[in-house]
């Protein structure tokens, strides 16, 4: 066969068993050099709240009103796209998020260590060369077929992450976050719902593609991860500039991808209901009524030169999920007991995937240039002997 006259969108979208199948077993190299060559990046997860659209408008900003800032925590990051920007304008970031599959991603695209790229290809050759017919259903597809995903690729997602788990002690821990991290990205594309899974999509599924690539890893030395409760983790950290992206609404983030989770942590929960969810966790209290008093919480311990918050308007929502649980004036209102507070706004349409409608959208970015002083005196009840060193 006269392989060069093979294009690569003719086999970008069949499995290498597929590609096999049609075109013989010297197509692998062509194959590979077309699916491998297109690491997933990181902006490219549906995410809600995600701001990889307003980094250069956020870090724009920033670079004007903030000085001598070389230390950046993104208390609240998500998938880390605010971080994938502070990586190349500060000498160190903090990342933290308290679910376990935002953890593995933060490790996986920028945390220290080796991994073998030959090696992970040839894991992912192995997994894309698996003919669904042949493995046996599992833990995934029983929970999830014909819901999130084709009952095909429900089994292959399953089988996959029991064989990484498998091969855990052939794998660097940068190794395992990366196929880890590299499954996430690859299923995301082809799940059956409208971008979180606190419902599917109840129609047939059409039968989708799963073939697995990998995630653009890179090593970031002045990176350091946490996962914790970001109200804990203020108590512990110095940084220039704190910045704040918590969530807006009654919307838990762990409900919203808690298959990610599951598949994350891979102890194999009990699952129930319709959308079948495991038992609660890192249910955040920016999410209910006592989000005001937890973010009054988290600045009065915040020690650091700038805090930087990020919020948008959607207390007009029609939909009372969709509601803000803080409003505009009361995040002005706190953050100007620390010191002098600059807002921004940009007009923006953000992904939603459910019905809401954001009439009037406006992203908010408030920056308050902290006074020690100021901050002790004003939340002096909360902080009872734990002020911050004024002049630090
Ligand atoms: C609005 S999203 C952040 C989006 C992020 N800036 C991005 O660009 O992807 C809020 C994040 O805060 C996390 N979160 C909520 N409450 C938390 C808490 N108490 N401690 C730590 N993380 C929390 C959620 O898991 C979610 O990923």
């Amino acid at each position: 066969m006269d392989y060069s006259k093979i294009r690569c969108e003719d086999i970008e979208s069949c499995t290498l068993r597929e590609a096999i199948v049609e075109y013989g077993n010297d197509i692998k190299p062509l194959w590979q050099e077309c699916v491998y060559s297109r690491p997933y990046k990181l902006e490219s997860r549906r995410y809600i709240g995600c701001k990889a659209k307003l980094t250069d408008w956020i870090f724009d900003i920033l670079q004007k009103q903030t000085h001598n800032v070389h230390s950046f925590c993104d208390i609240f990051a998500g998938t880390g796209s605010v971080s994938n920007k502070a990586i190349h304008l500060y000498n160190n970031v903090i990342m933290n998020d308290f679910l376990y599959s935002n953890n593995i991603m933060y490790k996986a695209f920028f945390g220290i260590g080796t991994w073998d790229k030959n090696k992970l290809y040839n894991i992912l050759d192995a997994f894309n060369g698996i003919n669904p017919d042949d493995i046996s259903d599992n833990y995934f597809s029983i929970n999830y077929g014909g819901k999130y995903f084709d009952e095909n690729s429900a089994k292959l997602i399953g089988h996959i992450r029991n064989v990484i788990e498998d091969i855990k002690p052939t794998l660097t821990e940068k190794e395992y976050c990366i196929l880890l991290a590299s499954l996430i990205y690859s299923i995301d594309k082809i799940a059956n719902t409208l971008g979180h899974f606190e419902a599917y999509i109840k129609k047939e599924i059409k039968p989708k593609k799963f073939i697995m690539r990998l995630i653009d890893a890179q090593c970031v030395s002045g990176v350091k991860i946490y996962q914790e409760d970001a109200n804990t983790l203020a108590r512990n950290i110095h940084t220039d500039v704190l910045y704040m992206d918590p969530p807006y609404n009654s919307r838990q983030y762990s409900r919203f991808y808690h298959v990610y989770e599951v598949l994350v942590k891979w102890d194999k929960p009990q699952l129930s209901g319709t959308a079948r969810k495991p038992k609660p966790e890192h249910m955040s209290d920016y999410c209910r009524v006592k989000a005001l008093d937890t973010f009054v919480d988290l600045i009065a311990h915040a020690d650091c030169k700038y805090i930087v918050v990020s919020y948008n308007n959607t207390y007009k929502s029609k939909s009372s999920s969709s509601q803000n649980k803080i409003r505009l004036e009361q995040i002005k209102e706190v953050l100007d007991k620390c010191g002098n507070t600059l807002i921004f706004t940009h007009s923006y349409n953000p992904f939603n995937a459910g019905k809401t409608e954001f009439d009037d959208h406006k992203e908010f970015l408030f920056i308050t240039e902290v006074d020690n002083e100021k901050r002790n005196s004003s939340f002096s009840s909360i902080l009872c002997g734990r002020q911050i060193q004024v002049g630090k």
